[in-house]
């Protein structure tokens, strides 16, 4: 922040305020505690004091997290992140409950429990995927606003006796606009009802031309409820993986981003991550967004412990500070006052804005008034 109030200035020294005044007016600055001053003269005053200035900045926080590029030789294949959408009631959580049973059960009764937002199964011939449950398309975007692009690979699941929907077209968009591929799912062919055909040509419509129309689109017909088309969905997202080559370096502190997160009665914080580069690992000291802490345990998404996980790994990270929000960021830092300097700053900024916004509301309204 370029300025500070002389109350903020004093409480964040824990001085008294009168002492701040004063000593601004021996530097013949007049000022009361809720007058701002700038950062010039705040840092005369911390010195004055006898406090330490540690002023960071927009570059320190870059610094500190700075991305240093991988070279070619440390990148190693990741397995794709798929994320499902589609237009209301068209099928999306019963595909993704389906691809997890079929895949991840073998044996337990009643299926699996979920355990969190996302999940991993293996293909028939070896290939790894990571499915994200919760993006809806609100969260999608939001998460993409706040600079997590998390997937690789979108599955537009379209239900036969339906056809295209106003949030198939938003979710064709949101996928274009995130430069992200595509794979229809035409879901729901057992229904008698069923009509691939309407399907494919409404995409068309759209710009969306799938293989059976001679496009480049993958189009799989599904059924969630027959298990029909499952295993050939999952093997052409494995293609479509295969030809984005997605690779990223497993031996580097770890950047993941929050797919959802929550206060715990009795565990405290809890965010859900997917590792993005690098591994993360039990007792790494980040920060994530406005909140910073240190890996307590981590779950992974059978509920068991896991010591560490690598790129496009979903895992529960235990021992946050506080909550922090879908799609911030997650960096590892070499030390803890690293960690929570960068998430004070940024709490601050984000503070500083809020009061900017809200004067200027008030503002707004005595015009109005006026
Ligand atoms: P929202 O989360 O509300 O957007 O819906 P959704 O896309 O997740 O759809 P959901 O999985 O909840 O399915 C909606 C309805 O369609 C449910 O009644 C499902 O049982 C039914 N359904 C889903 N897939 C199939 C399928 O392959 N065949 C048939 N016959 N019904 C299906
Ligand atoms: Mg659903």
């Amino acid at each position: 922040p370029e300025a500070i109030t002389v109350a903020e200035l004093a409480n964040r020294m824990a001085e008294r305020v009168a002492d701040v005044v004063k000593s601004l007016m021996q530097m013949g600055v007049m000022a009361t505690q809720n007058q701002t001053i700038d950062a010039d003269t705040a840092e005369l005053i911390i010195e004055e004091f006898g406090h330490k200035v540690t002023r960071v900045s927009d570059a320190d926080v870059e610094q500190v997290i700075e991305q240093v590029e991988d070279s070619e030789d440390d990148l190693k294949p990741r397995p794709p992140v798929v994320t499902i959408m589609g237009h209301v009631d068209h099928g999306k959580t019963s595909l993704l409950d389906a691809i997890r049973n079929t895949k991840v059960v073998t044996g337990e009764a009643g299926g699996i429990t979920q355990h969190i937002g996302a999940y991993q199964v293996t293909t028939d011939s070896g290939a790894v995927l990571s499915f994200l449950d919760t993006p809806g398309h609100a969260a999608f975007t939001s998460m993409r606003s706040r600079g997590a692009q998390v997937t690789d690979i979108v599955v537009l699941v379209v239900a036969a006796d339906d056809a295209v929907m106003p949030q198939t077209v938003e979710a064709i968009s949101h996928a274009k606009a995130a430069g992200v591929p595509m794979i229809v799912a035409i879901n729901k062919i057992d229904k008698p009802a069923a009509n691939p055909t309407k399907v494919r040509t409404d995409l068309l419509q759209h710009e969306v031309v799938v293989e059976q129309m001679s496009g480049d689109v993958q189009d799989v017909e599904v059924s969630a409820h027959t298990g029909q088309g499952l295993d050939e969905l999952l093997e052409a997202i494995a293609l479509q993986a295969e030809i984005l080559e997605l690779k990223a370096n497993p031996d580097r502190p770890a950047q993941a981003a929050v797919i959802e997160a929550k206060l715990d009665v009795g565990r405290g914080p809890v965010a859900t991550v997917l590792v993005q580069n690098g591994t993360l690992r039990q007792g790494d000291i980040f920060v994530v967004g406005e909140q910073w802490g240190k890996v307590r345990a981590m779950e992974n998404d059978r509920g068991e412990r896991v010591k560490e996980a690598g790129p496009s790994v979903p895992v529960e990270v235990l021992g946050l500070n506080g909550t922090p929000e879908a799609g911030d960021v997650l960096n590892v830092t070499s030390t803890e006052a690293q960690a929570r300097e960068i998430a004070e700053y940024r709490a601050q900024v984000a503070k500083d804005k809020r009061a900017a916004a809200g004067a200027a509301t008030t503002l707004d309204q005595l015009m109005q008034k006026a």
